[in-house]
């Protein structure tokens, strides 16, 4: 089977590796040249654990390629991938420019019947509006199916989340695309992954409401992390004692500087924008997102009351990524901690193992390290943002003579408060 896949970006690429791996004929096209040419010498434009492996593995047996030429994508597939990027507006709405030029693009290429898989996350109704885009669009009559195939890869595990799905879902109209996505993800299929079919309307509705009950979840601990703190309790066990209850699942219940990334903050915000839109209001996801940058200004008074007025201190924080295992700066937690400690008149010292590019297009007055143990040199207090493994073995005898006060402050709860203090550390976590 031929599939061409539109935007090489985060979703296109793993998924377009992915799905070569599993034996298609995967062409990704992406209008970034430069992307393009990084990507066909076998490497990944981001940091993503095991995709390098998978698209130097399937460039070289032929079966995974890459072009500009969107027109030539087309032409040569049946069945075509948008995974273009979706950004938010500054209401919240996400900006669809992009799926438009492309599905405007695609009509404009086709000239027998194709399948058009969005991919990209989306407000629910546009699997519908973009039949119509390509309809109003059509040089001849070509006949064609939409369906609607969201992603639920997490960063840093994309390609592992890929081949072990906790489910897939197609969204479609015609029993014919449904068998061809059946064909597509027949790998899956016989390790018994579950399929959900349904509308298109259902499919996007469930990736929003997926997002949007895990970054409850999230908001949710970290609100009982924030009480844990004034009654003595430990959001640790608390976490742990609730997980166990199979009804609310271990997942999900860590408590700590909020979440980020390039899904949960965005898609909460359209979520709620999508519903004032059909005259519905989402209070609980609204608190949700209110409990997330609320959340990060409690982490800056929880480093000022460690340290005192931060004025003319040095700060050293560990991991800026939004998480551990990628590169990814979008809406990461250490961006407002770090410009709000910066207000207050704070230096900052920073070092993370693989975001440190993508942090220095958004921070320029704070000192980049080479390791841990120079972030924790002559600093007044070391702050933990993300959760890298490397963090989790630290010397913190050396840690302790390197800093100027021996206070840590562990936002993601790593380290085991008692042992800390032992040590000698002025330690503090998050709800514990
Ligand atoms: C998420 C979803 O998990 C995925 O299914 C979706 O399709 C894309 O968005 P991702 O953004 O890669 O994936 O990261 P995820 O691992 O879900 O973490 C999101 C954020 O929540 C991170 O900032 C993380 O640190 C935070 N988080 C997660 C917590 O603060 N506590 C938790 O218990 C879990």
């Amino acid at each position: 089977m031929k599939i061409c896949m539109i935007g090489s970006g985060y979703v296109g690429l793993v998924t377009g590796a992915c799905l070569a791996e599993f034996g298609m004929d995967i062409i990704c096209v992406d209008k970034d040249k430069t992307k393009i040419e990084r990507v066909r010498r076998g490497e990944s434009p981001f940091y993503e654990p095991a995709l390098d492996d998978l698209i130097e593995k399937n460039i070289k047996e032929g079966r995974l390629s890459f072009s500009t030429d969107t027109k030539k994508g087309v032409k040569t597939s049946t069945v075509i991938f948008i995974a273009v990027g979706t950004p938010a507006h500054s209401d919240g709405s996400p900006d669809l420019s992009q799926v438009e030029a492309v599905a405007k693009e695609i009509a404009r290429s086709m000239d027998e019947y194709k399948i058009i898989v969005l991919k990209s996350t989306v407000p629910v109704g546009t699997g519908k509006w973009v039949k119509g885009v390509i309809g109003a669009e059509l040089q001849e009559a070509v006949s064609f199916d939409v369906v609607s195939n969201p992603e639920f890869l997490r960063e840093g595990a994309a390609v592992e989340d890929f081949f072990r799905p906790d489910r897939v879902v197609i969204g479609a109209e015609s029993a014919g695309a449904i068998e061809v996505m059946k064909e597509i993800y027949n790998a899956l299929y016989l390790i018994e992954a579950p399929f959900v079919i349904t509308s298109i309307e259902t499919a996007e509705m469930i990736k929003y409401a997926s997002n949007a009950f895990l970054a409850t979840k999230i908001s949710f601990i970290n609100e009982i992390a924030n009480l844990c703190e004034r009654v003595g309790a430990d959001i640790h066990d608390v976490a742990r004692a609730m997980g166990l209850d199979g009804r609310i699942g271990r997942k999900f219940l860590h408590a700590g500087p909020g979440f980020g990334g390039s899904c949960f903050p965005k898609d909460t915000k359209a979520l709620v924008h999508l519903a004032r839109g059909h005259n519905c209001e989402m209070e609980i996801v609204q608190s949700t997102i209110r409990v997330n940058e609320r959340q990060r200004e409690r982490m800056i008074e929880k480093i000022e009351e460690m340290v005192g007025d931060v004025g003319g201190k040095t700060i050293g924080i560990l991991g800026l990524a939004f998480k551990p295992n990628t590169d990814d700066m979008r809406e990461a937690s250490s961006i407002p901690i770090i410009q709000g400690l910066q207000s207050r008149g704070a230096r900052i010292k920073v070092y993370d193992p693989a975001a440190m590019e993508e942090a220095k297009k958004i921070f320029e007055d704070v000192i980049y390290c080479k390791g841990p143990y120079e972030v924790a040199e002559g600093s007044h207090a070391l702050v933990l943002v993300t959760e890298w493994n490397q963090f989790r073995l630290l010397d913190f005898e050396r840690i302790k003579g390197l800093l100027q006060e021996p206070v840590f402050i562990d936002l993601r709860n790593v380290y085991e408060p008692l042992h800390m203090r032992e040590l000698g550390f002025r330690y503090c976590g998050v709800g514990r």
